[in-house]
Formats: C-alpha cells, structure tokens, sequence
C-alpha cells in the first residue's frame, strides 16, 4: 500500500522538487521545493484529520499534496497536469489501484480555481497548497527586490489554519505587517486563492473565514 513516507523518501520526487524550485527559483517566483510540499502535505492532513476522516484519506491527502507541483519542473503553465502525469509515472502499473487513481485527480485539478475541487483528498490539498502565504517562502527579505506578490508574502508573519469541527468551519489566521504591505495587496494577489479556498471548504462542508490581524475579513 502506498505511504506517504514512501513519497517522501522516492528518490524521483526529491529530484523532481528540486529542480522545480531552481526554475521557479531563476524566475524569481517563491519557493517551490520540498519545503512547500511538506507544509501543504501537513495541512491537507491535518484538516481531514481535524473534520474526522478517516486514516487512509487524510494519507492520501498527505501524499497527493507532497507531489502536486513537481511538475513545475517542467513549466509553471499546466503543472497540475504534469505533476499528476509525472506522479503516475513513479508508480509501477501493477501498483494503480483507486488510491493512486483518488490521487491523480486530485493532483491535476489543484489549479481549477473556476470549479469545485473534485473530491475531499482535492479539496483539502488545495487548502494545504493556497494557505501556504508564508514568509519563508519569498526568495529575499529584503522588501526592495521584490515584486507585490512577494512583498505580500515578506509580509505574512504567521499562518494558522484553524479547524472548527463543532462549527464546520475551517479558520484562515494571517498576521501582516502592514509596514511591508497593505491588506489591500494581499486581496490583490490572493483573492483568487482565497476563493478557491472557500470552494474547497464547500466540498468539506465547511465554512471558509478568513481572519487579518484578528480582523474578520470572509
Ligand atoms: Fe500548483
Ligand atoms: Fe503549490
């Protein structure tokens, strides 16, 4: 049975996060390596966890969320395709079963912002993969070199999801430092993400909110 440490450890996929972080890297975009896997992948597990699925899908979230970019090596434009293609292509076909099919789905569709993630795995891997606004993730901390996008991430001090099982909500907390960026710029460049959050917590019967420096913002 596939496990996450199985993943984690391939080889493949430690090549392939790499790389892809060099070329994100060289153009200037965020980081894109295994830290932004891990996190997502924590996440993606923690909000099934948290809302009670059970351990086979909060792995499978795990998984699906640790390899969704990989394909980003090969370029940012269709990587949820490549990285879904790419991630069937480190699995031996003897080993495909609706594990690695629930997987795949879930890798290709993590850019969809216009539609509904297409399972709860998708739905908590876009969650892992959209919050993930922190500010280790921009190349310099110096705000001078950076465009808006990674002024905004400079700015994101601290990320908390926050998962109300109670309540069925699932709780954005950022705190800004309003020095380096606006709240404005961070709708700016995140609104779309944000949304698509929102979309994501429907399929968990959720409620998104989103919280700015303890303000309630959605
Ligand atoms: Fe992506
Ligand atoms: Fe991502």
């Amino acid at each position: 049975m596939l496990t996450f440490e199985e993943i984690k450890k391939n080889v493949e996929v430690q090549t392939y996060l790499k790389y892809a972080d060099y070329a994100f890297s060289s153009m200037g975009h965020k980081e894109h390596g295994s830290s932004h896997a891990l996190y997502s992948a924590t996440v993606a597990c923690q909000v099934l966890k948290d809302l009670g699925y059970d351990e086979r899908k909060q792995e499978l979230a795990k998984i699906a969320a640790y390899v969704h970019d990989i394909g980003s090596l090969i370029g940012k434009e269709g990587h949820a395709q490549s990285s879904a293609v790419m991630f069937l292509n480190i699995i031996n076909e003897d080993r495909y079963d609706d594990d690695v099919f629930a997987i795949v789905s879930a890798i290709g569709c993590h850019e969809d912002k216009a539609f509904a993630p297409v399972s709860e795995i998708a739905a908590a891997l876009v969650i892992g993969d959209k919050t993930d606004t922190r500010y280790e993730r921009a190349r310099t901390k110096d705000p001078f070199y950076l465009d808006k996008h990674g002024k905004v991430l400079l700015a994101c001090k601290k990320v908390d999801i926050v998962v109300k099982k109670e309540k069925m909500k699932i709780e954005l907390h950022l705190k800004i430092d309003t020095m380096i960026c606006s709240v404005m710029d961070y709708f700016e460049i995140f609104m779309a993400r944000t949304n698509y959050c929102k979309k994501a917590s429907d399929v968990l019967k959720c409620n998104f909110e989103l919280y700015i420096n303890e303000d309630k913002f959605l």
